[in-house]
């Protein structure tokens, strides 16, 4: 079985949220089951020259609007596993990895260069494993391909949805710019009178995976399908839910280089130093027996923040900390300034993007709020497993299938958990939170039900497995 993955990002050569983590992480444990895999990702401006191992091929024809582009390659096994990153300074050096008017044509261009990339190294994947609208173009280009290249005939795709949310829409009219003129094709991508990268991957991919089991039913429902659940509903005995794992090698307490002290769940000393540590970065009066809430999450509404905005208040007034990393929407961003104003000696901030300090927050603290209005599936609560910093989280997605609430007299659960989308609701999560944290024999028992929680990325690579041997079927 031989796999090429494309996704838009991917750790360590680029990140913005958690596609980076999974498709950084992914094909290294495809590897360690023996599912040969190439990664093929763009080359950012961001990306850290450090990765890119070498120049394994200066001149990628890609006959791109009629004109013959030049990119080049980059090969790298930086992720623990052989990936390809394309190069293409036009298109991927800016100054962020996306936001910009024409990103569908960016994308547009990222895929079929990675179809030709495909066919000059070497003999055809079985499967195409694409990842996100960003991927939706080449779902189709293969569809097609298939009809008339040997190369192409018997490979076969599989889509995975990371969020529903981003459809990668433009006007219908710029589908041919991109090669896509044919009936098939056009039909492929239109959706209510434009172009659609992300219905087009839904319509044609031969298999669709999401991010969690609960979330694939939730994209079947009006609420959260954006439009597209009537076609998740025709497909639904071609999609799975397979919830992401964790790469435990960067994500562990016990070797995490960023940290003052490390810890595992028979010892939890050295949190107490993260702690202390997390306090001192955020200059903020030590005093280690007060809870420290946590954020760590793009500044959208997806994420609940509304939610944290009504009940921050609150938990300031049980005399615990805030600490929240983050960037996104001006009103969030200048939510959390204010708070810090209001209460300098209990909140810290951070606004913006720093993965050392997203480490230290996840050690340092000791409950993680999570309160998503939707959440495909989510990684920070199951890093906040792991660090024995206790979540609490909405019922939503993979934080419902990743996260069971605490009972107290059997001491069953690994965090909290509450279902309506309402500040109340979630304050009395809160409440339940604080007072199992002021009773040492329960939090205990929390952190440690927490830590020994196996999200490894194992399970998730043999179901993916499974899915491109159905797929290839
Ligand atoms: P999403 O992909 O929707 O943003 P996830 O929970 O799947 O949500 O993944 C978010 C990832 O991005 C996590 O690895 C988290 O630590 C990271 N992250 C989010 N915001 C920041 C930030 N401001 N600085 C550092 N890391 C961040
Ligand atoms: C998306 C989702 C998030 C998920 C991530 C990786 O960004 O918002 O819930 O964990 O993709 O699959």
């Amino acid at each position: 079985m031989r796999v090429a993955i494309l996704s838009a990002e991917a750790v360590p050569y680029s990140k913005t949220g958690g596609l980076g983590d999974v498709a950084g992480a992914l094909p290294k444990a495809l590897k360690q089951i023996g599912v040969d895999s190439v990664l093929i990702t763009p080359c950012y401006l961001q990306t850290k020259g450090e990765y890119l191992w070498k120049l394994a091929i200066d001149d990628l024809t890609v006959n791109w609007r009629g004109v013959n582009y030049r990119a080049k390659a980059f090969y790298s096994e930086a992720n623990g596993a052989p990936t390809f990153l394309i190069d293409a300074p036009e298109y991927f050096h800016r100054d962020s990895i996306y936001g910009y008017t024409e990103d569908y044509e960016r994308f547009a261009f990222f895929n079929h260069a990675a179809l030709v990339l495909l066919e000059r190294i070497g003999a055809p994947p079985d499967i195409v494993h694409l990842n996100d609208w960003h991927c939706g173009f080449a779902a189709v280009e293969i569809a097609s391909k298939r009809m008339r290249s040997d190369y192409w005939r018997d490979v076969r795709t599989v889509f995975s949805i990371h969020n529903m949310a981003y459809q990668g829409g433009f006007d219908a009219n710029e589908l041919w710019k991109f090669g896509f003129s044919g009936e098939f094709e056009r039909n492929a991508f239109l959706f209510n009178g434009y172009a659609s990268a992300m219905k087009a991957g839904l319509a044609v991919s031969d298999t669709l995976s999401t991010v969690s089991p609960r979330y694939s039913h939730e994209i079947q429902t009006a609420q959260e399908g954006y439009g597209l659940d009537w076609l998740l509903r025709s497909r639904a005995n071609r999609l799975i839910g397979i919830t992401n794992g964790v790469d435990y090698e960067v994500w562990n307490p016990a070797t995490d280089a960023v940290l003052p002290a490390h810890y595992d769940f028979r010892n939890l000393a050295g949190k107490r130093e993260c702690k202390r540590a997390l306090l001192e970065n955020f200059s903020l009066p030590v005093s280690l027996e007060k809870p420290i809430f946590a954020s760590i999450t793009r500044l959208t509404a997806q994420k609940g923040i509304d939610l944290m905005m009504q009940v921050a208040g609150e938990i300031l007034a049980t005399g615990s900390y805030i600490v929240s990393l983050g960037s996104g929407a001006a009103e969030y961003e200048n939510f959390w300034q204010r708070l810090r104003d209001y209460a300098p000696a209990q909140v810290g901030i951070y606004r913006g993007y720093n993965e050392d300090l997203a480490h230290l927050i996840e050690a340092g603290s000791d409950i993680f709020m999570m309160p998503s209005k939707f959440e495909p599936c989510g990684l920070n609560q199951m890093y906040s497993l792991r660090y024995g910093t206790i979540p609490i989280v909405r019922a939503v997605g993979g934080l419902d299938d990743t996260v069971q609430n605490f009972d107290r007299v059997s001491g069953s659960g690994n965090g909290f958990k509450f279902a309506e989308y309402r500040a109340d609701k979630f304050l009395e999560k809160i409440y339940e939170a604080l007072f199992a944290y002021y009773e040492p024999d329960s939090w205990r028992r929390l952190q440690l039900n927490g830590m020994t929680t196996d999200n490894s990325w194992e399970n998730a690579a043999r179901k993916y497995e499974q899915l491109y041997r159905f797929t290839k079927s």
